[in-house]
């Protein structure tokens, strides 16, 4: 089990993919609590507009590059926490999606998130300190159909993450701590070009998230670590069920797709696609995301149990 201790509230955190969506999202509540935070993203024009709005530093970093994330952790003075949110999405089925797709899936999603973190580790391991946050998926915890291979990448993804930390508790490293985020369906850059794609429809079976409530999710992590953190915690378990029963899911799959393309639908038409880049706002009181808020949308099940470790 992990210890209770409070998390970092001064030091420098690194969050990848911050150059729009989740990652800036994520930036500005790690400022907020006063950490100096570094923006690296592929993309280094929305690196230096989150740096820009949250007083932090821009780098471009590709993470499928392993190299340069080390060299980054290298350049990274009193480098308290990592985060993996860097993530792309196809949609389709399996067979459907190139050779050239597929591998790009994988090498963001999972070689660069175990790029990341491994990065980090080496200096986090030494110090007996740190902590990084991998921003998976619940496409972790089951199979996303038409978003197959997305979801195999996020399954890959939190395999390692969990895994990392049984490494380390093997070992009794306890001060080094890594956490999966498992979110539902976020509204960010990666779903805008899909609200009219009929595949993406297992971002649209549940919750629609807006990235600061994940963000602030995201880093009550810091104080209230957990292997794996769900988002809603009720969709977690819902997820787990499914996984468990692929032949009772596969019966009921034709309601769920057709309740997703409803609220999919819904949400074009009311909600029109952002058309600049969001900058992040400057965020002032973090307050973790309500599972239980009546105002969520309902899932196609009734799950009620927290999937915390
Ligand atoms: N949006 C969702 O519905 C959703 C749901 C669950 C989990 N997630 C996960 O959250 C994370 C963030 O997603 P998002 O929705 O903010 O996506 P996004 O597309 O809005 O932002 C992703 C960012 O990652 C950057 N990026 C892409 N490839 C990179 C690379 N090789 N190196 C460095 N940066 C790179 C992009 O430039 C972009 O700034 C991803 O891991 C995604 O899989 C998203």
């Amino acid at each position: 089990m992990i210890g209770r201790r409070p998390g970092p509230t001064s030091g420098t955190a690194v969050v990848t993919g911050a150059g729009a969506g989740l990652g800036a999202a994520i930036a500005a509540r790690l400022a907020a609590r006063g950490l100096h935070v570094v923006a690296a993203d592929i993309d280094l024009p929305g690196a230096e507009r989150t740096a820009a709005a949250t007083g932090g530093t821009a780098r471009r970093l590709d993470v499928t590059d392993a190299q340069a994330c080390r060299a980054l952790v290298a350049d990274t003075p009193d480098l308290v926490v990592w985060v993996n949110n860097a993530g792309i999405l196809a949609t389709g089925p399996g067979w459907s999606t190139d050779e050239a797709t597929r591998r790009r899936l994988f090498d963001v999603n999972v070689h660069g998130l175990i790029n990341g973190t491994t990065a980090a580790l080496e200096v986090f391991r030494p110090a007996r300190r740190g902590h990084v946050i991998n921003v998976v998926s619940l496409a972790g915890l089951v199979p996303a159909p038409d978003e197959t291979i997305y979801g195999a990448t996020k399954h890959a993804a939190l395999a390692f993450s969990v895994g990392t930390q049984l490494d380390l508790a093997r070992r009794r490293e306890r001060g080094v701590r890594i956490s999966a985020l498992c979110p539902d369906g976020i509204w960010t850059p990666m779903l805008f070009d899909h609200v009219d794609d009929p595949d993406a429809w297992p971002s649209w079976s549940g919750t629609m998230l807006q990235p600061d409530d994940v963000a602030a999710a995201a880093v009550e992590l810091l104080d209230r670590p957990s292997p794996v953190r769900s988002i809603p915690r009720r969709r977690g378990l819902a997820a787990r069920f499914y996984a468990a029963t692929p032949g009772l899911s596969a019966r009921g799959l034709r309601g769920i797709v057709w309740l997703a393309h409803r609220r999919q639908r819904a949400w074009a038409r009311d909600n029109p696609r952002p058309t600049a880049p969001a900058a992040p706002t400057a965020v002032a009181v973090p307050s973790p995301v309500d599972d239980r808020s009546p105002g969520t949308t309902p899932t196609p099940t009734t799950p009620t149990e927290d999937l915390d470790a």
